[in-house]
């Protein structure tokens, strides 16, 4: 009967499938992201057939080689992979799966949801009404920012960038540029959006800046001083892909200069830690990686990422596999 490590307790439809199957299923015990270490030592001798693993496990040659010679699978409950040693995986023989499409929506709700809370301030605006500052309503109170008509830039039209892009065209009438490795004229033609040649033509213009890019060493600090320095000062920058992309420390800065208006994060460069320098500024917005978590979603990604395991485990290539 297959074995299955599932590396922390996800939702339960994933599990349900796999014990459907007829599969053994192990859970870690610890309710918490385990190190490195506690990976090897977990999966080591205990002949699993396939891991369940998530975006904040470490999944390098250690881990990889521990889990031989029975494991033929890692499957990540993420759309991204950046926690995996794909290129070791590939020479160990091991496949690897992600988690996409089921999340898309969902991420570009989130997406959307930071940027009309930075834009209108809403944040900062409960903590006012919580701080029993609210006197009654005032011309000038908490004055933010528009989104109809304005300009969104999209750094990566991907599956995420070109839903969030769309959203943007059709729900708020925005004009959207986009760069990205790849240019895409059929999208291009559905949504009326305008490629620019480079990432600073993007930074350029854009009023709100959407960050889409995978975490690869290309990507690492995409948006630093350099590129603060070319957005208006009135743009707000958001990020849901991942933290590494934008130097936090250089983000602080910006912000607190007002060197841009405001940023949306979702995503942290040290995550779970802070830039410290981050937590006291108001035009910010801070949420725990937290684009994907809707019930919905999440049982998604569940089922999906035991779906991976199926197929490989029965003899079949997963539908997410990644060469
Ligand atoms: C979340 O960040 C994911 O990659 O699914």
């Amino acid at each position: 009967m297959p074995k299955i490590f599932i590396t922390r307790m996800i939702p339960k439809p994933g599990i349900e499938l796999l014990t459907a199957r007829g599969y053994e299923i192990v859970v870690s015990p610890e309710n918490r992201v385990l190190s490195k270490e506690e990976l090897v030592s977990f999966i080591k001798g205990q002949n699993y057939d396939a891991v369940l693993c998530l975006l904040t496990d470490r999944i390098d040659a250690d881990v990889l080689g521990a889990s031989l010679p029975t494991v033929k699978i890692f499957a990540n409950f993420a759309v991204g992979f950046d926690n995996i040693d794909k290129e070791t995986a590939k020479r160990l023989g091991i496949m690897i799966t992600n988690t996409p499409d089921v999340l898309t929506d969902t991420v570009a709700e989130h997406t959307f949801a930071l940027m009309l809370a930075i834009a209108h301030r809403v944040v900062e605006a409960d903590k006012f009404v919580r701080a029993d500052r609210y006197e009654g309503w005032a011309p000038m109170l908490l004055l933010g920012a528009d989104l109809s008509r304005k300009t969104l830039g999209i750094v990566g039209l991907g599956r995420i960038g070109s839903r969030v892009a769309f959203h943007a065209v059709k729900g708020f009438d925005m004009k959207v540029i986009y760069y990205d490795v790849k240019r895409n004229e059929e999208f291009e033609k559905m949504c009326g959006a305008v490629f620019t040649e480079t990432i600073d033509g993007v930074l350029r213009e854009a009023d709100f800046i959407s960050i889409h890019v995978p975490l690869i060493p290309q990507t690492h600090h995409l948006i630093g001083e350099p590129q603060f320095k070319l957005m208006k000062p009135t743009a707000y920058l958001v990020n849901t892909s991942r933290g590494p992309i934008i130097d936090e420390t250089a983000l602080a800065e910006a912000l607190n200069t007002r060197t841009i208006a405001g940023a949306a994060l979702d995503v942290f460069e040290f995550e779970p830690k802070i830039t410290p320098s981050l937590l006291n500024l108001n035009n910010v917005i801070l949420t725990p990686h937290i684009a994907s978590a809707t019930e919905e979603t999440r049982a998604k990604m569940s089922e999906l990422a035991a779906a991976n395991i199926i197929e490989a485990l029965e003899g079949r290539t997963p539908p997410d596999i990644l060469r």
